[in-house]
């Protein structure tokens, strides 16, 4: 049956023209893209479901915001408004602005993070990954097993397992652990959602070995959303409640605001300890700017303090996630499998149980973006093996991941129904020809984040 769409609760007053180029000329500009989307023009996209990112629609008050912001270097009134909308919302003592997520994880990596060392969590996501290896740590992805099985139905796919994040501090020692992270919800693994019963033991467990407890806050509003929805106790509490409650467990966070804070550019980053906070300051002056404007323009500043209660109105929310398992359902009714249950910011379609005859290491993912695309102009992004296959130097064998994903990320507050039955339609067509597609192969690849650059054939 399909999920009920949700009216949106807001209407339209400023437009952006999108347009469905020619067949050929999608075909052409594939071709000259070497079959990556990434290296496509945005022009010639009809709908861009490359990332949620960044991408969303901004309100009628947030451009207000923007006009009232303040450009002055130091103390910017900007500045105080979004310190104060960052206390009432998440409680931590100390915060200062990051141009986006992976500027604050690159400051907390830069001053805790010694060679040699690891930094566990449910799932890193790929930048936190990249951030904590650049600093000659290790990061360690700790999630319940129930994660790696697409349709197993468990609620919060997205929590950590107690038991192996305590025999891994036992393993690896705590004096080699600067801090514990968990990611709400978990991007890498569907958008799953962590329920407050495992933060709070995950919490406990970090904090009996004395290890600073990090979260990852990119889509903290989806996940408190989903623990108001499916968590016992939490029914009656607001939204902001239990973001409130989520944040008193951790010792700071991380947090890219072009999600739930619904701005184009931004990050945060929070602590309570001040010793920290100095060092942090430190970083922060070195790379991204003074701490009271931290990489970003005054006007950016107070478009996030607005954001930040927009990403946690409750009828936003609602239709929200509402749209989300709207698309999916339409996709399961069409014969095509995604991962169950709907994460939050996006679906996730089983690209591999589509194309069976194609093989890993012809990347079926890949092939299924490409149809995409060539079907419909619409760009998801793949999530398998050409993101994640990796050669092992130790046996120099090549290792895949267990899942060949494309993900369709919603852009908040972008795209309607109809544009979503549009996807839809597109990926039953495809499927109705399914047998037919073929894989690729690389006509040139990088050695490290190969998705961004790669160049393909088909095959
Ligand atoms: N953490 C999570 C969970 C993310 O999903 C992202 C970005 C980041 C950190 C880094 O934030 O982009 O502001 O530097 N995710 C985007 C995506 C890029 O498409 O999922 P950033």
């Amino acid at each position: 049956m399909t999920t009920t769409y949700p009216p949106e609760p807001f209407r339209i007053k400023m437009t952006e023209p999108i347009r469905l180029i020619p067949r050929e000329a999608r075909e052409a500009a594939l071709k000259e893209a070497g079959y990556n989307l990434f290296l496509m023009k945005a022009e010639d996209m009809f709908i861009d479901l490359l990332t949620d990112s960044g991408t969303g629609a901004m309100s009628q008050e947030q451009w207000a915001a923007i006009m009232r912001g303040d450009e002055s270097y130091a103390g910017a009134r900007s500045y105080h408004r979004l310190k104060n909308a960052v206390e009432d919302v998440f409680g931590f003592k100390y915060f200062m602005p990051t141009h986006q997520g992976r500027a604050a994880e690159n400051i907390l990596s830069a001053v805790l993070v010694k060679p040699g060392m690891y930094v566990p969590s449910n799932m890193h996501f790929d930048t936190t990954d990249a951030n904590i290896r650049a600093r000659g740590g290790r990061p360690a992805n700790l999630v319940i097993d129930e994660a790696n099985d697409p349709n197993n139905p468990h609620p919060f796919k997205g929590n950590m397992d107690v038991s192996k994040l305590r025999a891994f501090i036992e393993k690896i020692g705590v004096e080699n652990i600067p801090f514990g992270m968990i990611t709400v919800t978990n991007n890498a693994g569907g958008g799953q959602p962590v329920s407050m019963e495992n933060l709070k033991a995950v919490s406990a467990v970090y904090h009996e070995f004395r290890i600073p407890f990090f979260i990852d806050a990119a889509r903290y509003a989806e996940n408190a959303f989903f623990i108001k929805q499916r968590e016992a106790g939490y029914e009656k509490k607001s939204v902001k409640e239990i973001a409130h409650e989520m944040f008193s467990l951790a010792d700071g966070m991380t947090m890219s605001a072009k999600k739930d804070a619904i701005v184009n550019i931004g990050g945060l980053l929070c602590v309570n300890d001040e010793n920290l906070f100095q060092n942090l300051k430190n970083e922060l002056i070195l790379r991204e700017g003074f701490p009271t404007y931290g990489g970003l323009a005054g006007r950016d500043l107070d478009a996030m303090a607005v954001g930040l209660y927009e990403g946690l109105d409750e009828d936003y929310l609602s239709y929200r996630i509402g749209q989300t398992a709207y698309l999916a359902s339409r996709l399961n009714e069409a014969g095509i499998p995604t991962i169950q249950p709907t994460g939050g910011h996006g679906v996730y379609i089983n690209a591999g149980a589509i194309f069976p005859h194609i093989p890993n290491y012809e990347f079926p993912a890949q092939a299924l973006a490409v149809e995409l695309y060539r079907e419909g102009g619409i760009r998801g992004v793949e999530i398998g093996s050409v993101m994640f296959a990796c050669l092992d130097p130790e046996d120099n064998q090549w290792h895949y991941p267990a899942l060949e994903l494309l993900r369709l990320a919603i852009p908040r507050r972008t795209y309607t129904q109809s544009h979503l039955d549009y996807v839809a339609d597109s990926l039953a067509a495809i499927k109705s020809r399914a047998d037919n597609v073929r894989g690729y192969k690389y006509a040139y690849a990088p050695e490290f984040l190969r998705h961004f650059t790669a160049r393909f054939e088909p095959l």
